[in-house]
């Protein structure tokens, strides 16, 4: 049988869902969350479909471009979701949410996490701010048909919501750049849980702890939430990339550096605190050969760089267009990386302060990330640590 239960069971059989979290999970049906028509097709005339995808581990895309219409032929941009249950369980894990606390949530989105929080906190204790106005009253619906109304607020998450503060948590359901300021300042003794990153690598969760307005934070897990609306990467497609650009041909040069090293997650992470603005994708050939592409493009879209992988090659080719060769930034990063020995994602750390903080080293406003201690601080937030050694593409690397 399909139902609400199955999706409990599925949780447990996974081993994701704790003790504490079961009878709020078991109590809200996510179907009162879900709509016939989403993302992943039209269901009205096919209930069974319908229980499938809702009552399953899986995100459920309810809104894509903002609600508004999709061009022919055109990208559907992921907007708004019921984001996969057990990746809201590990994100509830790092909250450490206990009986009493009060919870302020960023990425009302369908309500069914709101739901979720209501039913084991109380609904005087959650808050749940929305960006989206259609998505909030939808949400608002939801809810109520679930039976729980928490404080519910249409608005830009990164005020968060002061009339409610002192918050003892704060939840973020999309991945955001920084930590703004007003979340420090709402929930000055507490915990923050967040997506966190840029343009470049967004796939962490960054958990802050926060004493006195000081926060301090580790990056985990491997997400992959929607933005945050008012901060999203640039839209140029990759896929293009190199193809018969039309203009000035780029400028050619070779590297040794296997371009499929620089994307794996520690470095991809690393590069991505100093090339916050610069997306990346690797483009597998459409044959056998097992060569492939690796693109690179700046958000505003007039620099780019591609990396072409032969196997067995020895050296491979690089063309950078635009004022900033992409892989020289890149490679500096790779190697900066190296020379600290290669860490892994979990040796990092961010500090932050607000105006009344105080930390190592840390100004008014400033993030900081370092590796191991935060006296060793590897990236400013938003800011290159230092403007790579040659901006022009070597003979060979
Ligand atoms: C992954 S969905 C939220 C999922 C939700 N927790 C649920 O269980 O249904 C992320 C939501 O964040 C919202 N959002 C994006 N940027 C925002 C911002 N700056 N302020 C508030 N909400 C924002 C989006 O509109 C979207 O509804």
């Amino acid at each position: 049988m399909t139902t609400h239960q199955q999706l409990v069971r599925t949780l447990l059989r996974q081993g994701v869902l704790p003790p504490e979290w079961h009878e709020a999970v078991a109590s809200v049906d996510r179907g009162l969350f879900i709509p016939e028509v989403f993302e992943g097709g039209d269901f009205t005339s096919d209930p069974e479909g319908w229980l499938r995808s809702v009552y399953a581990d899986v995100p459920v895309v309810t809104q894509v471009n903002d609600g508004k219409p999709t061009p022919e032929g055109g990208f559907g941009l992921f907007t708004s979701s019921s984001t996969m249950p057990s990746i809201m369980l590990e994100m509830l894990a790092l909250l450490d949410v206990r009986e009493g606390r009060r919870v302020l949530e960023i990425g009302t989105g369908t309500g069914y996490h709101a739901a979720w929080l209501s039913h084991r906190l109380g609904a005087r204790n959650v808050t749940s701010v929305e960006f989206d106005e259609a998505v909030l009253s939808t949400a608002v619906k939801n809810l109520n048909n679930s039976g729980h109304h928490p404080t519910t607020v249409l608005g830009n998450g990164h005020d968060g919501h002061p009339a409610g503060a002192p918050y003892d948590r704060i939840i973020c359901t999309c991945t955001v750049r920084n930590v703004p300021r007003a979340w420090l300042e709402q929930c000055p003794d507490g915990l923050i849980v967040t997506p966190w990153g840029s343009s470049y690598f967004s796939g962490s969760f960054l958990t802050l702890t926060v004493t006195d307005g000081r926060a301090r934070g580790t990056f985990s897990g491997d997400p992959a939430f929607m933005w945050d609306r008012t901060a999203r990467p640039g839209a140029v497609p990759l896929g293009g990339i190199g193809r018969g650009e039309p203009g000035a041909p780029g400028m050619r040069s070779t590297t040794d550096i296997p371009p499929q090293n620089v994307i794996q997650d520690a470095p991809a992470f690393f590069t991505g605190l100093s090339l916050t603005d610069v997306r990346y994708r690797w483009c597998q050939a459409d044959d056998d050969s097992g060569e492939a592409t690796l693109r690179f493009v700046t958000d505003d879209g007039r620099s780019w760089a591609t990396v072409e992988y032969v196997p067995d090659a020895e050296t491979y080719e690089v063309e950078q267009h635009g004022p900033r060769p992409l892989w020289d930034e890149v490679r500096h990063e790779f190697l900066r990386w190296h020379d600290l020995g290669a860490p892994d994602r979990s040796r990092f750390g961010l500090s932050a302060v607000t105006g009344t903080g105080t930390d190592v080293g840390a100004g008014d406003d400033e993030q900081q990330v370092w590796l191991d201690d935060p006296h060793h601080v590897v990236a400013r937030a938003g800011t290159r640590m230092s403007p790579p050694a040659a901006c022009r593409p070597t003979a060979r690397d």
